[in-house]
């Protein structure tokens, strides 16, 4: 089982940004845990952070070329208007979960809406970093 994990926008700044609603760690201490659980599941893990959208396009249109198993991606600000996003999602044959640190339901009302989530299997939103690893435990149960 071989994974990508995709960071959109502003996840490089993890630590810096509200920690009300994303936490303390930085993304190399959120990597970390991601890594320790893939290893755990005994799967491959590749990881990618990007603030462009076209750099997440291109990462996507690998797993498109069949070199992963499932994607989980955490788009930030893009998931809630990026169509490019939302259609090279759709391309893909694999399983593609999304993923938010905080509960996109509970904050402003144009986080609400998430163009992606029609194209993906499913999502998980407001478990901090655990959105991630309740990811990675899914795609166990996928197959
Ligand atoms: C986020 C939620 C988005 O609304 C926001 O723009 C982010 C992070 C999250 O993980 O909670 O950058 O995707």
């Amino acid at each position: 089982m071989k994974i990508l994990v995709i960071h959109g926008p502003n996840l490089n700044i993890l630590g810096y940004r509200s920690k009300k609603h994303y936490g303390d760690k930085t993304l190399d201490e959120l990597n970390s845990m991601i890594v320790n659980k893939a290893h755990e599941l005994k799967y491959e893990v590749d990881i990618f952070q990007s603030d462009y959208e076209g750099d997440i396009l291109g990462k996507l249109h690998v797993a498109l070329r069949g070199e992963y198993d499932g994607v989980i991606i955490n788009a930030g600000a893009y998931t809630h208007y990026s169509i490019a996003i939302r259609d090279a999602i759709e391309a893909l044959e694999v399983p593609v979960i999304e993923v938010h640190l905080s509960n996109i339901y509970g904050r402003e009302d144009f986080r609400k809406t998430s163009v992606i989530a029609p194209v993906c299997s499913g999502q998980i939103t407001g478990f901090g970093p655990y959105s991630y690893i309740l990811a990675l435990e899914v795609f166990k149960n996928l197959k």
